[in-house]
């Protein structure tokens, strides 16, 4: 089986362009958008034109380089000042994927020790294609080892798009299931459609064909009868941004997955690269919950459902308490039963 990161990369650097394949558009049409300038990737990252926490993190490194090419022809020696107008954009551009501003820290430690006398745009760019190349193998062993943890012939849930489309190679969740797949664990995949953006029903359910992955798709409101059925072993889920106790904010609808998962004695799993885990936030109470426009409730595909003027509630996360998660699976290992204490052991190798 061809895995899905060998035909989907979102995120190219291409004759010193960023190129963005346009996930408002998919699964219908395959437009790629080239920027030159950094002030246009926030906007694409706010817009969505990218998403996913490591996609997020991986095109705010190459915005970097190209706020400091701007800053170098604009500033020269102080190019440094000049860096921290775009960057301060970039970091506001979504608050909830902490890879976002792990990305900006990142290239900033590498940037404030460059010499001012000279461009920063190579040194930047290798950063930023490092970053890159180490989601891919973040990616590659979050597969095995999620996929080890599963039994032959399971049937599994997942939420949101955590695949090829929101990382730099294969994906967290979908990492683990076209690892699972392959090796014969996992049969069969439900797709929640995920309301309001659809990242379900747009992108996963579409990487899945690529990948010819057996799989169904289902509006959100089917997981209980799912789960009541008993066809059902894990959720499989990424995550936006995990506190050090080991809590989890991931697209809206996740915490009541884990819920029903717990109910029905469901296994649940977040697979997520260490870059998602913010040990500055203690616990899940303190993640800023990105609230994005009602139109994404109000209407679907521009078409508007709903009377004109109502209220909408339309936040773009939510947090599942870390005693609802089986494992969080990491490149550094897995966390079973996570709490503050077990967290503890992947820490030390952060
Ligand atoms: O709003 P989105 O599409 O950026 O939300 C994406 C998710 O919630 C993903 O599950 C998460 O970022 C993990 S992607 C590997």
């Amino acid at each position: 089986m061809q895995s899905t990161s060998e035909m989907i990369q979102p995120i190219k650097w291409q004759d010193q362009q960023l190129h963005l394949l346009d996930q408002r558009l998919l699964p219908t049409q395959q437009l790629w958008l080239n920027y030159e300038h950094a002030s246009e990737v926030s906007d694409a990252i706010r817009e969505m034109v990218v998403r996913g926490a490591p996609a997020i993190g991986i095109t705010a490194a190459y915005a970097v380089v190209l706020a400091a090419r701007e800053a170098w022809n604009k500033a020269g020696v102080n190019w440094k000042q000049a860096m921290y107008e775009p960057l301060a954009k970039l970091a506001a551009s979504r608050p909830t994927a902490v890879n976002l501003t792990w990305a900006i820290e990142k290239m900033t430690a590498l940037y404030v020790n460059l010499p001012e006398t000279y461009s920063p745009e190579t040194a930047l760019l290798e950063a930023a294609i490092h970053i890159h190349q180490q989601d891919i193998a973040a990616n590659q062993t979050m597969g095995k080892l999620g996929a080890d943890l599963i039994d032959p012939d399971s049937m599994v849930l997942t939420h949101c798009n955590a695949g090829a489309l929101a990382t730099g190679g294969g994906g967290t969740a979908l990492g683990v299931i076209s690892q699972g797949y392959s090796d014969g664990k996992i049969k069969h995949v439900y797709v929640d459609e995920t309301r309001p953006w659809l990242q379900g029903a747009r992108l996963t359910a579409w990487e899945l064909m690529q990948g010819k992955i057996p799989a169904t798709l289902q509006a959100d409101v089917t997981a209980a009868s799912l789960m009541a059925s008993g066809n059902i072993h894990w959720v499989i889920v990424g995550a936006d941004r995990i506190a050090a106790n080991g809590d989890v904010a991931n697209k809206i609808g996740t915490y009541s997955l884990a819920v029903l998962a717990k109910y029905h004695q469901v296994k649940f799993m977040v697979v997520a690269p260490l870059s998602t885990i913010d040990w500055q936030t203690e616990t899940g109470k303190q993640i800023e919950i990105e609230q994005r426009p009602s139109r994404e409730v109000t209407h679907i595909a521009n078409q508007q459902i709903a009377p004109d003027g109502v209220k909408v509630s339309n936040p773009a996360f939510d947090v599942t308490p870390a005693e609802l998660i089986n494992a969080i699976v990491t490149e550094a290992g897995v966390v079973l039963s996570p709490s503050m204490t077990t967290m503890k052991n992947l820490r030390k190798q952060n």
